[in-house]
């Protein structure tokens, strides 16, 4: 017997993306309350001059659902159009149901497949890949791609080695057919010898038998993971170039997840950029972000007109795993 195959499109492409960011800005000086630290070691470090954390109302479901609607509308489609919902989260407080389910009712997507994925700072990344195979084999025909956090919920304040780094928000991308190809090959991989650099403090079960019966909070030993970051990710960013076939003289707009404005200027030292290159700073007004980072800080530059739709832009994210990804793609 043969079975039939899915044909897909020939291309994908980003269609639309949005973005949420909590209300409540938090600056250096409140988080300098619980650690010893200052505004001015802060802003040298990390390049962090303030971030949001969200209230209680600003779920991980609330954040996701008001980023796609944004890029949906933006995308110019309605929510039934899209078939595939994936979220990429560690911060969501239920492990089962997935948060896709729910934030693809809510949005009014008619029964859309809807799954979250796992890669933490890297997610975003890991989800727009599999989008773009999913929509060329013919598994979907639009794919909303969810990054978002609420790493406030496990960040110890009094840890001055991630209280000023670690922050909320969400963002999202439609990502659909396309005639000509926005959506570079994926260069991603995975370093689970150095798991231990960014981890949970202590599994669910060992957190909640203890004396203080506290939730679980994230730890990072920052430097290892600076030096990974500013050198082997430079690399991986530089093979998704070649594999899309596209010269550093090329490139129009450079967003790498935000994880500190140090690591962003030494992968663009690295990488050869021309000077003219746009580059996503959103770490100075957002924090890091995790999965959220690389959607809110493309939203950010072409809100702010400094990048425009049709530009080529290099993404990449990398973090807890470790685990990176990285493409080119064509801004919406
Ligand atoms: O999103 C996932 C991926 N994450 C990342 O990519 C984050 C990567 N890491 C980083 O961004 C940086 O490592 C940090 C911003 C976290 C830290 O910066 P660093 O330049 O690597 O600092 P360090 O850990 O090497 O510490 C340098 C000094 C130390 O003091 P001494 O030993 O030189 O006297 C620390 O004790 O800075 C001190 N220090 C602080 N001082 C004030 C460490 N944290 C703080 C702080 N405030 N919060």
């Amino acid at each position: 017997m043969k079975i039939a195959q899915a044909q897909g499109a020939p291309a994908s492409a980003i269609l639309g993306i949005g973005g949420y960011r909590p209300r409540r800005v938090v600056d250096n000086a409140e988080i300098c309350q619980f650690i010893d630290s200052s505004d001015e070691w802060i802003q040298t470090r990390s390049g962090i001059r303030e971030r949001r954390w969200a209230s209680a109302d600003e779920t991980i479901q609330m954040m996701s659902v008001a980023a796609s609607r944004k890029a949906i509308e933006r995308a110019g489609l309605e929510p039934e159009q899209i078939d595939t919902v994936i979220v990429a989260t560690v911060t969501h407080l239920y492990q089962t149901p997935a948060a896709a389910a729910t934030v693809a009712a809510e949005l009014g997507t008619k029964g859309a497949a809807a799954f979250d994925i796992s890669a933490a700072c890297a997610g975003f990344c890991y989800g727009t890949a599999m989008a773009d195979s999913f929509i060329r084999t013919g598994t979907s025909k639009y794919v909303l791609v969810i990054g978002v956090e609420r790493l406030s919920d496990f960040t110890d304040p009094r840890d001055r080695s991630t209280a000023f780094i670690f922050a909320d928000g969400a963002g999202a991308a439609v990502i659909g057919p396309s005639e000509v190809p926005g959506l570079g090959p994926v260069v991603w991989g995975s370093d689970g010898d150095q798991a231990g650099l960014i981890t949970q403090s202590q599994p669910w079960d060992v957190a909640l038998a203890g004396e203080e019966r506290h939730r679980p909070v994230l730890q990072m030993t920052g430097n290892p993971v600076f030096k990974w970051a500013a050198y082997t990710m430079a690399k991986a960013a530089a093979e998704a170039m070649d594999a899309a076939g596209i010269r550093p003289d090329e490139l129009e707009v450079f967003v790498p997840h935000q994880a500190n404005m140090r690591i962003t200027d030494a992968m663009f030292r690295a990488l050869k950029l021309p000077a003219e290159v746009i580059v996503g700073r959103d770490i100075a007004r957002q924090g890091n972000t995790s999965a959220a980072s690389v959607p809110l800080a493309i939203e950010a530059l072409l809100e702010s007109g400094e990048a425009r739709s049709g530009q080529t832009c290099l993404i990449i994210g990398f973090g807890a795993g470790l685990v990176y990804a990285g493409q080119v793609i064509t801004l919406p």
